[in-house]
């Protein structure tokens, strides 16, 4: 038995194309980010205060996904942390992942050492040990909240509200913030004094554009193949797939290493072009399936009625259509259905997430419709779907 972890460690050891893989995961954050001089300029100096121990100014950090900004956020605060060494602490939370009130002011409270409880105190009582905690916290603390849109669009403001107002409850000003959303329309929903205390300063990330993203995937490639391993046009190619996807420097990292793994898979010593088509294909399929396991029970009801009707040729789905068919199916599972109207939101969040394309059509006389139709691969939508609930497998037969 022991032969064939050797075997297949010593194989991975031995990779034919990567010294190390390691560089090219989204959580690794490399010496050097290439076209982010500015921003990471900019930031630097507004949190060139905690030099003198003084409180720098919140800043709000807005750009769509793969911009760079936990990237920026984070190199420039470890580099800071390493030269004003206990000048000031910086507290990270992805607040996508500490996705509760209870569970962020928890986490909070133990970077700076206080032990609470998992559950069981109220969120008034969290807040009056935090304030405590940091008025006796001898030095600045830096809060970074990311992906603070999805927190607020699940709950809401609230504990922004109290966070922002944390410093006029301790002796001096203390605490500074700095949130980072994917999400450019967010502030819109916070309430204006939240906004105008949290962006004291703020900072956009443009999107990346194909040269740049060409010489990010560089950079981070001779860190992580093979030399001669890969061909200039497969870093092109990724850099060109990803620009168009608005400038996603994640998602075209995501094609290099899945390119590269594939050539390894097939035991090829190059990465080839058409490694990257294969590489995107299985990028797409685990996104559709990973946003398929989590939709809500009736969700998954409206996109099994949109496949199950997508056989049909030529057919012309409207919101009517799909949601007889909804109905019979709710009728066949034996569950009660939601309204027309409910359905017809569903349509358009599986639009929203890019499962489904609703596009409204003008019909003159008739008004206005919805066309509905799948935006990807029925065969993986119809997988993925059993997989998340045998119950749909009996419906496909
Ligand atoms: N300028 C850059 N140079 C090198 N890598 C980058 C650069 N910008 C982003 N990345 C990498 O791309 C991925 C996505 O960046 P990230 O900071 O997570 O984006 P965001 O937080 O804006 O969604 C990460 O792996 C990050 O290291
Ligand atoms: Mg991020």
């Amino acid at each position: 038995m022991s032969d064939i972890i050797d075997e297949v460690i010593s194989s991975f050891r031995t990779s034919s194309i990567f010294v190390n893989r390691e560089y090219l995961m989204p959580d690794y954050i490399p010496d050097e980010l290439p076209h982010r001089e500015d921003q990471i300029r900019k930031i630097a100096s507004i949190l060139a205060p905690l030099y003198r121990e003084e409180k720098p100014n919140n800043i709000f950090i807005y750009g769509l996904t793969g911009t760079g900004k936990t990237a920026v956020v984070k190199f420039v605060l470890s580099r800071f942390h390493k030269k004003f060494l206990g000048k000031f602490k910086y507290i990270y939370i992805n607040t996508r992942q500490i996705d509760t009130p209870y569970r962020v002011l928890a986490d909070l409270l133990e970077s700076l050492d206080v032990k609470v409880p998992f559950t069981g105190l109220s969120i008034a009582e969290l807040y009056r040990r935090l304030v405590k905690a940091i008025r006796e916290y001898d030095s600045q603390v830096v809060i970074v909240l990311d992906e603070i849109d999805a927190f607020v669009k699940r709950y809401n403001d609230d504990i922004l509200y109290k966070l922002s107002r944390i410093n006029s409850e301790v002796n001096r000003s203390k605490v500074s913030f700095i949130g980072i959303t994917n999400d450019v329309k967010f502030v819109d929903l916070l309430d204006p004094r939240v906004k105008s205390s949290l962006s004291e300063e703020e900072i956009v990330f443009p999107p990346y554009n194909a040269e740049e993203l060409e010489d990010i995937l560089t950079k981070r490639a001779q860190m992580a193949f093979r030399p001669g391993v890969l061909p200039d046009n497969v870093i092109r190619l990724c850099a060109a797939l990803a620009a168009r996807e608005h400038g996603d420097a994640r998602r075209a990292l995501d094609l290099l290493r899945v390119a590269g793994e594939i050539a390894e898979r097939l035991k090829d010593s190059k990465v080839k072009e058409e490694y990257v088509h294969l590489a995107k294909e299985e990028i797409e399929r685990d996104r559709v399936r990973d946003i398929i396991l989590t939709l809500p029970f009736h969700s998954k009801l409206v996109l099994t009625a949109v496949a199950s009707m997508s056989s049909e040729d030529n057919v012309v789905l409207t919101t009517g259509a799909v949601y007889e068919t909804y109905l019979n199916i709710c009728k066949k599972l034996g569950v009660e259905p939601i309204t027309q109207r409910r359905v017809s939101d569903i349509i358009n969040e599986l639009d929203m997430v890019g499962i489904l394309t609703a596009k409204v059509v003008n019909r003159g006389r008739y008004g206005k419709t919805k066309e509905i139709g799948l935006a990807v691969d029925k065969n993986i939508i119809v997988k993925s779907l059993i997989e998340s609930d045998s119950r749909f497998a009996d419906l496909w037969g």
